[in-house]
This record gives C-alpha cells, structure tokens and sequence, in this order.
C-alpha cells in the first residue's frame, strides 16, 4: 500500500505549490496514478455523480485544481466537452492532457482575492482529493459562487481521513447558506481516491 501524505493546517497555497512542484512529490503522485486501481475508481465515480446532475453535455465545467488531469479524463469518456482546467503546479500541469482541456489557468485560488476567471463563467466546477487542509477550504467557497453561473453546481469528495476538516467545512457551507449563496448541499457515501479509505460526495447548488 502506499502512504499517504499528509497536509497540515499552517499550509498556505504557495508552500502546497511547491510541494506539488516538488520531483518527489510528482513521483508519489505518478505511483497512485499508475498503480492503484482505487485511484481511477474514486475520480470515475466523482466523474458519475456528476453526470447525473449535469444533463447538458456542453456545460462548461472547470476541473478545480486538476493536477495531471485525471478528472478531466473520466468526465471526457462520459461525453462532456467543454472543460477548463484550474492548477497552479508547473509540474502537474506539464502531465495534464492537452486536448481534454480548452483553457488552462495556472494559478492558485486564493480566499482572499479573487481568480481571473469572469464572474458567472460556469455551471459546474468539479475537484477531486483537493478539498482538504492547506488546499481548497471552506474560505474558497465564496470565490466557487462567485464565477458559476446560478444555479451552478460544485462536486468534490472528502476523505473520512480529514473528519475534523470536514466538520469545519460543512460549518462554513451552513454560513454560506444561511446568507443565501447556496441553495442545498447534499451528500453522499464513496470509496475515496486511494488507500481504500471512505469518503464523503458533496454536491452543492449556488442559489
Ligand atoms: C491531491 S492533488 C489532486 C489532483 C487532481 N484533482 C486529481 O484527482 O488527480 C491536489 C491538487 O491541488 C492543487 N492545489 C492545492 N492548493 C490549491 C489552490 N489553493 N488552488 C488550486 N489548486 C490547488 C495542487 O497543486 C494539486 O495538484
């Protein structure tokens, strides 16, 4: 089995950048991707959930923090075709595959200033493994209202490994609701992506 690596609450995105930039790191990541069939099975079944909710093939959908693209490969084989990657990593955006993507942002969401995506740009963004400490937090989820279209759906999975995170995630969903950006966040049992651990679905809808 291969270890996890584990991201600590003080992480700020530059320090997750490089790590992610790191040639160690690309290579623990290369093994999950070769190696464990778990991994594939978990993105597969992000990919799934969200083609039940998304009936329209061409929805623009951005693949939030996409690594080396293996989301975006699962939600090309279910048909969709209109699909824009977000990374910050160098490294990882030199394995993303080109031709699943049309438009590449590099950079780092950031809680306390905004992307350069336009505002109302899409109706679904989708994450795999990236909403976790030191990642994506629940102080990026104001930035996720801000460029999906009304109504527009966010999907990622959180892993029961990350239970104290998850807590203070879905505080911060209930604030987000009670203000009126959200309409519903809904949830569901899954494998994760890797060391055979659970994971919570979450699907919300912006209001
Ligand atoms: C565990 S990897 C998951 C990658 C991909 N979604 C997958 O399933 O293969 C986490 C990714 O989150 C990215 N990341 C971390 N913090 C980020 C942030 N603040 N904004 C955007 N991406 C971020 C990292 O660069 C890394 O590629």
């Amino acid at each position: 089995m291969l270890k996890a690596v584990s991201h600590s609450k003080n992480e700020d995105s530059k320090s997750v950048t490089v790590y992610y930039n790191n040639e160690a790191a690309v290579d623990w990541y290369k093994k999950y991707e070769h190696l464990d069939i778990l991994y594939i099975i978990g993105v597969r079944i992000i990919a799934e959930v969200m083609e039940s909710q998304v009936q329209v093939k061409q929805a623009r959908i951005l693949d939030v923090a996409a690594g080396t693209g293996l989301t975006g490969i699962e939600v090309t084989k279910l048909g969709f075709e209109n699909i824009d990657a977000l990374e910050p990593s160098e490294e990882m955006l030199k394995k993303l595959p080109r031709n699943v993507y049309k438009n590449i942002y590099k950079e780092a969401l950031d809680p306390v200033k905004q992307s350069s995506i336009p505002n109302n740009s899409y109706d679904c963004l989708v994450s795999t493994g990236s909403v976790l400490e030191g990642h994506i937090e629940g102080a990026h989820f104001s930035e996720f209202v801000r460029i999906l279209k009304p109504g527009g759906l966010i999907i990622f999975n959180v892993s029961d490994r990350y239970s104290d995170f998850r807590e203070r995630l879905e505080d911060d969903l209930q604030a987000l609701m009670e203000d009126g950006s959200l309409e519903s966040v809904t949830k569901q049992r899954s494998v994760y992506f890797y060391n055979f651990e659970d994971a919570n679905i979450y699907t919300i809808r912006t209001a």
